[in-house]
């Protein structure tokens, strides 16, 4: 057993991933991963929730796992497995659906925003879907979870769980579920959408030119940079609450560059925004340019990923099922070995 601190984050396979996915939680994941033991997974239970597309599910779920490979993760220091692989994460829920109070999941911010683009069509599964999210975490009883700051509410929740959990089935001394903490980056934790510097960047934005994916090709990403919103002050600047978009775009800048906040705020502070385009599209094509071509390998390489997947399952197994184990007896179940 290794005494590091173990971390466990996941992101769902519903489209393209996005520089705000990567920036906000897997490269954190990267950087962090030789200091941690590392699970991390594809949340294709909770990609459900809202209706999808049969025919992509699966092949969107192994594509989340090449990316995982792609940008960087590394199976010495990384477990990686599909969350639907391990039923402990769907009995956990039920578990604990039934300990956790139905105004607490009403009053989730991305549960009321959801749901209000669905209407009528909003399912069990949707309000559900934090104490699911709980479960994934609380099985691995990990010391960290990085996300980037929208889903600080679900951990928030997560804790309270496990503060109710242990409150009503563990004594004091001997808590059953660990209190896991939020890992949320300052820079990156919320990069904005290129057609408007006040909204996140979004998988579910209707619009591609509002995103730059990770798979998008170097012409693509030109052009989205070219249309991308701007403002018509020249020299660009951090931290105006006028100027979104520029805080934005030299965010991204900094993020790929390498470079210091200050380098470039003293790089870009008297430069046209046709000069600051260029010099960001180069930026962003060289810094996907690796992630893409290793993005090619994995996927090439007939069943490797497979067994990548059947390997992390295993590991995932074990853990998960013990923990489950340990809340089951906790709650009173008789648990056969
Ligand atoms: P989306 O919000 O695009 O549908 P997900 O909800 O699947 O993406 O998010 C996956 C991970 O990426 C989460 O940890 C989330 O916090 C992070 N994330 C998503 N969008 C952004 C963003 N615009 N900026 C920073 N992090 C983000
Ligand atoms: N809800 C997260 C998101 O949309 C994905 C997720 C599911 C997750 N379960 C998790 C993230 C557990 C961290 C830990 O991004």
């Amino acid at each position: 057993m290794s005494n590091r601190q173990r971390v466990l984050s996941g992101v769902q396979p519903t489209g393209d991933l996005h520089l705000g996915n990567y920036l906000g939680a897997i490269r954190n994941w990267v950087e962090g991963q030789s200091q941690y033991d590392n699970f991390v997974f594809i949340a294709d239970l909770h990609a459900i929730t809202v209706p999808y597309e049969l025919a992509t599910l699966s092949a969107n779920t192994y594509s989340l796992a090449a990316l995982y490979l792609a940008c960087g993760l590394d199976l010495n220091h990384s477990t990686i497995f599909v969350q639907s692989h391990v039923s402990a994460h769907s009995e956990l829920t039920w578990l604990l659906n039934c300990i956790t109070p139905l105004n607490w999941l009403q009053d989730m911010i991305q549960y009321r925003e959801k749901a209000v683009k669905q209407g009528e069509n909003v399912s069990v599964g949707l309000l559900d879907y934090p104490v699911l999210m709980a479960s994934d975490i609380l099985l691995y009883q990990p010391d960290k979870v990085p996300v980037g700051e929208d889903q600080k509410q679900h951990i928030e929740l997560t804790r309270d769980i496990v503060n109710r959990f242990n409150h009503l089935f563990a004594k004091p001394d001997h808590p059953v579920l660990k209190l896991p903490e939020p890992l949320i980056r300052k820079e990156g934790a919320r990069v904005m959408s290129l057609t408007d510097g006040t909204k996140k960047m979004s998988k579910s934005d209707p619009s591609d030119l509002s995103r730059i994916n990770l798979l998008d090709s170097p012409d693509e990403i030109a052009k989205k940079i070219k249309r991308c919103k701007t403002d018509p002050t020249r020299g660009l600047e951090f931290d105006n609450p006028e100027r979104p978009e520029s805080n934005n775009l030299l965010t991204l800048y900094t993020l790929l560059s390498g470079k210091t906040k200050e380098e470039v705020a003293t790089e870009c502070q008297d430069m046209g925004w046709g000069q600051f385009k260029s010099l960001l599209t180069e930026t962003i094509i060289n810094a996907l340019k690796p992630i893409q071509e290793k993005y090619q390998t994995v996927t090439d390489e007939k069943g490797y990923l497979e067994s990548v997947l059947r390997d992390g399952r295993q590991k995932a197994v074990a853990i998960a099922n013990q923990t489950l184990a340990q809340a089951k007896t906790a709650m009173g179940y008789s648990v056969p070995l």
